[in-house]
């Protein structure tokens, strides 16, 4: 099977603050993930997750907490991160792409106060995931 590399390469801007973690706490970045993902269900992408979110919403917060200067989770738990090669067997071009995006948009709105996640560290938290999702696609068109 060939897949399609975006030509822009991995990320290169920077990840998000290192001190959003200790602003938020572990709890309210699961809730998110909860959030985010019974978002992700009821989107026109919603057929390729799980129908039991609980685990896929899990492993996201994993990856976030470490992110986010908390303890590495996802590695402890599941391993080596490798994003872009556990993407590689859902088929994720850009308008996936956009509709993920879209539903963290939707997540993120508000993000203070119901989760507590701090406003100053949300524009670039955006900007991750922007650049992020983009090296996920691996579908052209
Ligand atoms: C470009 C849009 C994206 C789409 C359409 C997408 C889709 C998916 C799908 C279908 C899964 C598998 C769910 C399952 O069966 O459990 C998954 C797993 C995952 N995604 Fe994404 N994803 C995208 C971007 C991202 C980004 C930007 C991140 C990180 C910020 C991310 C983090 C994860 C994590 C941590 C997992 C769990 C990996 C594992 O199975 O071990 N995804 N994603």
């Amino acid at each position: 099977m060939e897949f399609w590399t975006p030509p822009s390469g991995p990320p290169q801007g920077s990840p998000p603050s290192k001190e959003i973690y200790a602003l938020m706490g572990e709890e309210p970045i699961f809730a998110m993930c909860r959030d985010f993902y019974e978002r992700l269900a009821a989107s026109s992408i919603g057929h390729m997750f799980p129908a039991d979110q609980g685990e896929a919403s899990e492993k996201l917060a994993c990856f976030l907490v470490g992110l986010f200067g908390g303890p590495p989770l996802f590695h402890q738990r599941y391993g080596s991160p490798q994003m872009r090669a556990r993407h590689l067997p859902f088929v994720i071009d850009q308008a996936a792409r956009r509709e993920w995006l879209r539903c963290f948009e939707a997540t993120l709105e508000n993000a203070e106060d119901r989760f507590g996640f701090p406003s100053a560290h949300l524009p670039r938290f955006r900007g991750f995931l922007s650049e992020f999702s983009a090296w996920m696609v691996n579908r052209e068109g």
